[in-house]
């Protein structure tokens, strides 16, 4: 009888436990903005419900959840600012849409200064571009700044006017499941760009857009991209480094990636500037190119403005590992390793490639200037050591 008991009321413990528990987790707050007073259509903004129902959901204490249900919003610039007393979920089940042709400002939507924050909902942020040529200070669509802990999910951005998810100075963010598209001949719409990151992991992701699918720029470190379809696109790239002293980039891992005729495959680009900087601890491996017209590329002396310094790039490059890297190349040079006379490339690898030439018309080959290249395994074309 005692045993019974003792069984039962563990039993009844668990029970209790695991109610309050599930309680606590799926009991967010609702601020819904239609109860702030948006109104859907798409022809009055709804920038101040917005803001409403932000600063109620921010200074709740607990997990609070803004929700945009089903519908088409015009929203103007807008910028959203924590700290907040709880995390916060942006649940989007809807369309929210940019105001045609804005131009001279950093962003469309920016989050910042926020400790937990999920992004998710199955909805849409439509940038109304794209441009219909490069300006300067055309607007991110998204914008995270010095946001920690941040999580983006199941949502689409579409039709960028520049970058479409800006990430800058966030530590722990993951990127799942969301789908960018921007035509593939629309100017400096970067699908992600990162600065003065740590630890970032993009999974699952299909990005289409008229730049850089990813764009790994200075301050980053620990980063993962992984089962990324990217196309049509430039490709991956990490860089440019060199524009100012010191520039770092380090640990970043590139795996199980597809590149659907974007310009380039994975790419290391430095400045020819002068200044010292660092790339280290790169992965680049299980790729698949489907006609990518430069599938492995380290430019160090990258000089897009014609404005570089004379000399040759200070920036060290320490550390790259390719491995797996297959498919099709649209130009025979397929792998191309051109490195600083000043700073050769260190302890670069490839192992495993075969990179064959598009439609099958000759053969591919591999340039490298300043480097000693470890070659392991298959190397279709074969390597310059
Ligand atoms: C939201 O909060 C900010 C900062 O506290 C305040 O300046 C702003 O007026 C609030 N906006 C609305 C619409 O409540
Ligand atoms: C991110 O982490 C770094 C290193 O721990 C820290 O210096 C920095 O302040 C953090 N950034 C934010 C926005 O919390
Ligand atoms: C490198 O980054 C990954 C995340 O992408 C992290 O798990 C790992 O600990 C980092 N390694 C080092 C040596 O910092």
């Amino acid at each position: 009888m005692g045993y019974f008991r003792l069984r039962f009321s563990n039993f009844a413990l668990v029970v209790v436990l695991i109610f309050c528990f599930t309680k606590v987790q799926a009991d967010p707050k609702v601020f819904n903005v239609k109860d702030y007073g948006a109104v859907e259509g798409g022809q009055i903004d709804i920038n101040e419900a917005l803001l409403k129902a932000w600063n109620a959901s921010c200074k709740y204490t607990g997990q609070a959840q803004l929700e945009i249900p089903k519908g088409d919003y015009l929203v103007k610039p807008i910028v959203l600012v924590g700290e907040c007393n709880g995390p916060v979920v942006f649940l989007n089940k809807g369309t929210l849409k940019a105001p045609v042709g804005l131009q001279g400002l950093s962003a469309w939507l920016t989050f910042q200064y926020i400790n937990g924050l999920t992004v998710h909902g199955g909805g849409s942020f439509d940038g109304s571009g794209p441009p219909q040529h490069a300006a300067p200070n055309l607007p991110a669509l998204l914008k995270f700044n010095f946001v920690t802990s941040l999580t983006v999910k199941n949502v689409r951005l579409v039709n960028s006017m520049s970058t479409h998810l800006d990430l800058f100075a966030c530590n722990n963010t993951k990127v799942t499941r969301i789908g960018i598209s921007s035509p593939g001949d629309s100017p400096n719409t970067d699908g992600i760009k990162m600065g003065v990151v740590r630890g970032v992991t993009i999974a699952d992701t299909t990005i289409a857009s008229g730049d850089d699918c990813v764009a790994i720029l200075t301050g980053s470190m620990d980063v993962t991209v992984t089962r990324v379809q990217c196309g049509p696109g430039h490709g991956i790239s990490i860089g440019s480094l060199g524009g100012s002293p010191n520039e770092l980039v380090r640990n970043i891992t590139v795996s199980n990636c597809d590149f659907m005729d974007t310009m380039n495959g994975v790419r290391i680009k430095t400045k020819a500037t002068g200044n010292p900087g660092l790339v280290s601890d790169v992965q680049f491996q299980d790729l698949t190119m489907h006609g990518a017209d430069n599938p492995i590329l380290i430019e160090q002396n990258y000089c897009p403005s014609k404005t570089c310094g004379p000399g040759d790039s200070k920036v060290e490059i320490k550390s790259v590992k390719y491995s797996n890297i297959k498919g099709t190349s649209k130009v025979a040079n397929a792998v191309r390793l051109e490195c600083s006379a000043s700073n050769p490339c260190e302890d670069i690898e490839l192992k495993d490639i075969d990179l064959a030439m598009e439609g099958g018309q000759g053969a591919t080959i591999a340039t490298c200037s300043n480097v000693k290249v470890r070659a392991l395994g298959t190397q279709i074309p074969k390597a310059c050591i």
